[in-house]
């Protein structure tokens, strides 16, 4: 069963194979929604302070009736955050927010902050000081592994041309018909593990009329056609949905998609338009 299996992380850690995603999930919300997760089975949260829901996940896992540590908790630096001494103390600010002794999974959200995301300047020294703080925090027991997410093959170099503890994980845009190949092998040729945002395309995937058409001949769901493709690439899908039901459905994926089909999805057009959302750099938008 999917809720049961796990990926170990290159020191050991064990991270559940499915997560529950939390971008645009209130922090009200977020309560009830970790909750609910809890109960189907999910292990596995995925928040970041830029989605200002840190104060609820920590609400929900501190009583979700399942001791701490069987859940994983991801959270990410904001993407402001790109100095030693701000990422220290923003490692400590999550901890403060989420009210917990320890953060399983901490990534540097993004290479470049947000509203640079397109410029050419790669923040490359102020990734590696960033970096440097996260390794502290990790030495110190706050942090039990880390990691980064949006970085390319020349981000990642970087970090490994100074670092003392490599990135454990890379979390990057994956979902049908957005399928980065060389920078998911590149990533794992590196030791890093790789995690699938965005598998249903933030809701995308649903409209799409050939992928419909695909996952009614394996009887399943859109989004869990999308959630299967991740999985079968060898990377960790988070899906998002505060629906009790949806998250149920996304776990259940015990099924294989031909390696035909795999070869279809993995060639099939580009979703390029993220409807309101394409403003957001992670879908190419410029905020
Ligand atoms: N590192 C980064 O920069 C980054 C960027 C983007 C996302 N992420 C992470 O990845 C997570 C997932 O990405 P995402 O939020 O962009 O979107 P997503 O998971 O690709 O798609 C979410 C959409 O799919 C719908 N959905 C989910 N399960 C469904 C089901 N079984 N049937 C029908 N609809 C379903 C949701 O609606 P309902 O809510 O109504 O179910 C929502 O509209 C985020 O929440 C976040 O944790 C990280």
């Amino acid at each position: 069963m999917l809720l049961e299996e796990k990926f170990v992380l290159p020191n050991g850690v064990s991270i559940p194979k499915l997560g529950l995603g939390t971008w645009e999930i209130s922090d009200h919300a977020v309560v009830q929604a970790i909750q609910d997760a809890v109960k189907i089975g999910y292990r596995h949260i995925d928040s970041a302070q830029g989605y200002q829901n840190e104060n609820g996940v920590g609400i929900g896992i501190r009583n979700c009736g399942v001791k701490r540590e069987e859940i994983f908790i991801t959270t990410k630096l904001d993407g402001s955050v790109k100095s030693y001494k701000a990422a220290m103390a923003s490692v400590d600010q999550s901890l403060k927010r989420l009210g917990l002794d320890y953060i399983d999974l901490m990534l540097i959200h993004t290479p470049k902050p947000w509203n640079k995301f397109l410029e050419e300047d790669p923040y490359f020294e102020e990734n590696r000081e960033t970096w440097r703080a996260m390794e502290e925090a990790y030495r110190s027991g706050k942090l039990r592994a880390i990691g980064i997410s949006n970085f390319t093959e020349a981000d990642i170099d970087n970090i490994l041309s100074g670092c003392s503890i490599k990135p454990m994980v890379n979390q990057i845009l994956i979902h049908i018909s957005n399928t980065p190949h060389e920078l998911i092998t590149y990533s794992k040729e590196k030791g890093i593990l790789v995690e699938a945002y965005s598998p249903i395309a933030h809701g995308e995937l649903l409209k799409n009329p050939q992928v419909t058409a695909m996952a009614a001949g394996y009887n399943v769901s859109v989004a869990q056609l999308g959630i299967r493709y991740c999985l079968q690439l060898n990377t960790l899908p988070l899906p998002k949905t505060a629906n009790a039901v949806h998250m149920k459905i996304n776990a259940e994926v015990d099924f294989e998609i031909t390696e035909a089909d795999m070869h279809i999805l993995k060639n099939i057009g580009k979703i390029q338009d993220y409807g309101e959302f394409s403003r957001f750099p992670v879908f190419g938008g410029k905020i």
